[in-house]
C-alpha cells in the first residue's frame, strides 16, 4: 500500500546509528525510561496473549511486558540494539524488521507496545497500516511517539546560529490523527503530555542526543554539528532557555496514543 511520505529517512544509517549507541544507550535514556514508564501505566489489567514490543531498543520494556503476556516478540531495526536486548534475557523472540513492512502475519497479535520508536518510520500511515494489519480483531496498541514542538528551544537556537532548525520533523497531533484513522483505527485515543527536561549544560542534552542514537535523519542531517566556533554559538543561543532553578529547558511533545482493532 503506497502512503504518503513524510520524511526520507536513510534506514540502513539509522540502524547503524541506533546499533553504535547501543551499549550507552540506557545511561541517556532518562526521558524514554519515563515515557516508556508512563505507557506502560496504560496497559489495562491483565494477561495477553501473543505481543510485540515494536522498536524495543535494548529491551528496557521486554522484562515489564513478558511478565504480562504468553508470547512477546521485540522487534527492531538495528541488530546492533538486538543484540543488546538479547542481555536481557526476557524470553522475547527478538526479530530485525522494519515497522513499516513488519515480518509478521496478517492477524497474528493481541497487544502492540511501541515507545518513541514510530516517530522515525518514512511513512508513519504505512507504519500504522502494518499494525493494523498484524493485530486480531479486539487487539491492542499502545504507543508513544514525539510531536511538532519537541526540542524547540535546541531548534530556535540552532535557527539563531546559521538559521537551519537541525532537528528532526515530528508529526502534528491533527495529522497523526488522520493518519491512524486513514489506516482503520477509527477512533484512536490520543493523549498529548509536555515534557520538560532540565540540564546543566547544553553540552549535557547534546550526549544524551548523541548517546541514544538519536541524530538528526532527515533533510540536514548529514551536516552534523559542525566546528567548535558553531558549538560556542549555539551554546551562548540557547543560555535564554535557562529556567529560574539554572537549569537549560529541553521541551517535547508526547504523543500517548491507544488503538484497538475492530
Ligand atoms: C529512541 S529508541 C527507543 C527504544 C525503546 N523503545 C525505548 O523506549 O527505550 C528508537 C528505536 O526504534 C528503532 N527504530 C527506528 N526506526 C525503526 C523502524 N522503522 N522499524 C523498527 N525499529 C525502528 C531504533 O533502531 C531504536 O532502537
Amino acid at each position: 500500500m503506497l502512503h504518503e511520505r513524510f520524511q526520507a529517512v536513510d534506514k540502513a544509517q539509522l540502524a547503524r546509528r541506533f546499533g553504535a549507541a547501543a551499549r550507552h544507550y540506557d545511561a541517556h535514556a532518562r526521558f524514554q525510561q519515563e515515557v516508556g514508564q508512563a505507557l506502560l501505566a496504560q496497559l489495562p489489567q491483565g494477561q495477553w496473549g501473543d505481543a510485540l514490543d515494536l522498536g524495543c531498543g535494548t529491551g528496557f520494556f521486554l522484562p515489564a511486558l513478558a511478565s504480562r503476556c504468553q508470547q512477546l516478540h521485540g522487534l527492531d531495526l538495528a541488530p546492533g540494539m538486538l543484540a543488546q536486548a538479547a542481555r536481557r534475557g526476557s524470553g522475547a523472540r527478538l526479530l530485525c524488521g522494519d515497522a513499516e513492512a513488519l515480518p509478521l502475519a496478517d492477524a497474528s497479535l493481541d497487544l502492540v507496545f511501541s515507545s518513541l520508536a514510530l516517530q522515525w518510520c518514512e511513512c508513519p500511515q504505512q507504519a500504522f497500516a502494518e499494525l493494523h494489519r498484524v493485530l486480531r480483531p479486539g487487539g491492542r496498541v499502545l504507543f508513544s511517539t514525539l510531536l511538532d514542538g519537541s526540542l524547540w528551544q535546541l531548534a530556535q537556537a540552532w535557527q539563531a546560529v546559521d538559521g537551519k532548525p537541525h532537528i528532526n520533523r515530528f508529526l502534528g497531533q491533527t495529522r497523526l490523527r488522520e493518519a491512524l484513522e486513514k489506516s482503520g483505527f477509527e477512533t484512536p485515543i490520543i493523549e498529548v503530555r509536555p515534557w520538560h527536561l532540565g540540564y546543566g549544560q547544553l553540552a549535557e542534552l547534546l550526549r544524551d542526543l548523541k548517546g541514544i542514537g538519536a541524530s538528526q535523519v532527515n533533510e540536514g542531517g548529514q551536516e552534523g554539528l559542525g566546528g567548535r566556533a558553531r558549538l560556542v554559538r549555539l551554546t551562548q543561543a540557547y543560555e535564554r532557555f535557562r529556567r529560574g532553578d539554572g537549569l537549560l529547558e529541553a521541551s517535547y511533545r508526547v504523543a500517548l496514543v491507544q488503538l484497538q482493532r475492530a
